[in-house]
């Protein structure tokens, strides 16, 4: 068969660059003032949606809405204060218009040897990873359950996939995530919502940064088993969340999609 690769301006279809497209999405993103939530903003932003990033202060979240331009804002709120919830929902609806996309990727992380960790610190991380992406996704898919619309992305983490030392809180609280995510998946379908982890690797964050200075060892068995021997940026998580909340990925739902260079199925 003669295949004629270089049609494209014939073959070139505009449902191509649409069905990819977020344009007249409205997308909440929580902790989008710095790391990863901060790239998937600009992402989303850059696909057409109207973006809204929350964080606990201000002034990042200013600076970030400053540089990302103007389909891009931002309300203070801190995901641990689940009594607050419903209100964030309710303000941005009222202002914006009803969420479409929803990123749960405010998170926190500590690095301690598991016999250190005292019950207010394992309590703290479930808290911001576990308890409170629960809480905001209930008053969230509550109004996109009614609209039979919507598409969800938790953030989880290779601390989920297979054991990291040090992070017990952390990992069960990534591993809770995984689990979330395939009931609701199975809960949500019947009424369109869909609702899909990304288990980034290590990417260049602060917060990557701060669990891997000092510590060398590591850093270095990070990189060892990663096939493409190089840290991702965050970008790169920015673009699969596009994509999973995009109509392309219209059939994907219960999923974790791992963006790590390989790191998960790394020997
Ligand atoms: P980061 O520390 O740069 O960003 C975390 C964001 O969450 C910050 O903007 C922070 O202010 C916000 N946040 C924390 N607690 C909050 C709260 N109570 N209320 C509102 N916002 C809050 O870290 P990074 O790396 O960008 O992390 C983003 C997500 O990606 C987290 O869920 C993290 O667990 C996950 N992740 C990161 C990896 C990495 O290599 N950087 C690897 C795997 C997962």
């Amino acid at each position: 068969m003669n295949i004629n690769y270089h049609k494209n301006e014939e073959n070139h279809n505009p449902i191509f660059a649409n069905i990819f497209a977020l344009d007249g999405k409205i997308a909440l993103i929580t902790g989008g003032g710095s790391g990863i939530g901060y790239e998937i903003a600009d992402c989303m932003a850059m696909a057409g949606a109207t973006v809204i990033i929350t964080g606990r202060r201000e002034l990042p979240l200013k600076e970030a809405t400053g540089k990302l331009g103007k389909n891009v804002h931002y309300i203070v709120n801190d995901v641990t204060e689940l009594d607050k919830l419903e209100g964030l929902v309710a303000e941005i609806e009222s202002r914006f218009g009803t969420i479409d996309i929803l990123v749960n990727n405010a998170g926190i992380n500590m690095k301690k040897p598991a016999l250190e960790v005292t019950d207010e610190d394992f309590s703290r991380i479930i808290h911001t990873n576990l308890s409170a992406v629960f809480a905001l996704t209930r008053a969230v898919a509550n109004g996109m359950v009614a609209r039979q619309s919507g598409a969800i992305l938790m953030i989880s983490s290779m601390a989920a996939y297979y054991g990291i030392d040090r992070v017990v809180a952390y990992a069960a609280s990534k591993s809770g995530v995984e689990g979330m995510v395939k009931v609701l998946a199975s809960e949500f379908s019947k009424f369109n919502v869909r609702i899909n982890a990304i288990a980034p690797g290590f990417i260049e964050t602060s917060m990557m940064k701060t669990a891997m200075s000092s510590d060398p060892d590591r850093m270095n068995r990070a990189l060892n088993r990663t096939p493409m021997a190089k840290f991702g940026k965050p970008k790169d998580i920015g673009w699969a969340a596009v994509f999973l909340a995009s109509e392309g990925a219209s059939y994907i739902t219960g999923a974790s999609l791992p963006v790590d260079g390989g790191n998960s199925i790394g020997f």
